[in-house]
């Protein structure tokens, strides 16, 4: 049986499946529309998302905030959450067993969502979901048709804080990401919004 949110939201907060739990400050379950068209899956929590409880609040989650400001969306119109719910420490890659700990509660997150498309951010989440194979630079932008769901992995935010050369691909991925939800009329208010890019400054148009 389908747990419900509640349900899920109770089974993160007291899970000990993998070795994250014990340094873990807060589990970090997700936020935004419950019901979202778009949703996007993250790696995993950093210093801030462990102190908070929340998804992408630390800078790469401000530049997220940016760049759905720039294709006329707002964090709670979409879905975030991500492959791991406890922070690895030090921030390192979430390990294969911790990954595969995590991936029901993903695979529920997504059951309960019934998202539209689904949108990886960065390498973790792009091999969790597409495959092994998945490279982010090589493979970035790519839709991918998996029963009934869109899926597009792009750069994570904090590559593009590190690496100033990654946003204007990125830019290019939000506006399919756009033109996605536009083609499958999945999100009516974006039909009224122009993106304003150049405002945000996501991506400075020079
Ligand atoms: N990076 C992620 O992948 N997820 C977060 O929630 C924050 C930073």
């Amino acid at each position: 049986m389908r747990a419900s949110w509640p349900e899920l939201e109770a089974q993160i907060a007291a899970c000990s499946r993998c070795r994250l739990s014990q340094t873990r400050t807060h589990t970090v379950l997700g936020e935004g529309d419950p019901h979202a068209a778009l949703m996007f899956v993250g790696e995993g929590p950093g210093q801030q998302e462990d102190r908070t409880g929340r998804p992408f609040v630390g800078p790469a989650g401000q530049l997220l905030d940016r760049m759905l400001a720039a294709i006329a969306l707002t964090r709670e119109q979409v879905y975030i959450c991500n492959v791991v719910k406890c922070r690895p420490p030090n921030n390192r890659v979430p390990e294969a067993d911790e990954r595969e700990a995590c991936m029901g509660y993903l695979r529920a997150q997504t059951a309960l969502v019934q998202p539209k498309v689904i949108v990886c951010l960065g390498s973790t989440p792009a091999r969790a979901l597409l495959g092994d194979d998945v490279r982010i630079t090589r493979d970035r932008g790519l839709w991918h048709l998996r029963r009934g769901v869109w899926f597009l992995a792009t750069f994570h935010p904090a590559a593009l804080l590190r690496d100033e050369a990654k946003k204007r691909p990125a830019w290019e991925d939000f506006q399919a990401i756009r033109d996605k939800l536009l083609e499958l009329r999945a999100h009516p208010a974006l039909a009224q919004d122009a993106p304003q890019a150049d405002q945000t400054g996501f991506i400075p148009i020079s």
